[in-house]
């Protein structure tokens, strides 16, 4: 599956950016959240979210890197996100914050910075509807990829495999279509990609060939 940031989107037109994921045939849009501490960075938030929510069927695809996540997870579902990820290195607290999302109604998801061992979210695995594995650091789009995640995702899917879970591993930074060949082949199944489709002159094609590797 292929979730499109719209950090790389034409903000001042977002919603015919938003008509051409959906005829790029696109299923996810992922919207990342910066508050300016966790990283550093600002983006956009709720009150935008909810604007999407009202023009789009897309699977709504929230990654917060924000400090406090526990604070916000449930406007945020209330806003009309589908899966929501927040970060294991946030100061919020990890179990509270899945329960937190699922009681509103959310999928829950833990992400992981580059540095963060695969290993720390195995005693979480079971309450989760995904893990993001971050592939550059967080905070800004159109950065080069981090080879050496792609072993924390062989990591996580085993681990998921070994368990018999049902979950999703998603890949953030740096997709395009090198990167989505090993990112898929080592257990990748949701491709975040920002840069690589917004610059695309045809993004149906991008997505294509995003596709070729995506299961
Ligand atoms: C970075 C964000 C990513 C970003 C990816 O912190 O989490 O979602 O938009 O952008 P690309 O695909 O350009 O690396
Ligand atoms: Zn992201």
């Amino acid at each position: 599956m292929v979730s499109a940031s719209v950090l790389s989107a034409d903000m001042l037109n977002l919603e015919k950016e938003i008509k051409r994921i959906e005829d790029g045939g696109i299923e996810m849009l992922h919207f990342d959240v910066m508050d300016g501490i966790f990283v550093n960075n600002i983006t956009y938030g709720l009150p935008v979210l909810e604007q999407v929510r009202k023009s789009t069927d897309l699977i709504l695809d929230v990654h917060l890197m924000i400090t406090d996540p526990l604070k916000y997870v449930r406007r945020f579902a209330e806003c009309g996100a589908d899966y929501i990820s927040f970060h294991i290195e946030s100061e919020s607290n990890v179990s509270e914050t899945i329960e937190a999302i699922k009681k509103s109604g959310a999928k829950p998801a833990v992400a992981i910075k580059p540095a963060t061992p695969a290993e720390s979210v195995f005693e979480y695995l079971d309450r989760l509807s995904m893990v993001l594995v971050m592939t550059v650091e967080p905070g800004f789009g159109g950065q080069s990829f981090i080879p050496e995640t792609v072993e924390k995702v062989r990591i996580i899917r085993g681990k998921a495999e070994e368990l018999g879970l049902d979950i999703r591993v998603e890949v953030d930074g740096g997709i395009n279509s090198e990167t989505a060949v090993c990112t898929s082949a080592a257990g990748a199944d949701v491709l975040v990609s920002g840069s690589y489709l917004f610059s695309a002159e045809n993004m149906a094609e991008a997505v294509g060939r995003l596709r070729r590797t995506d299961i």
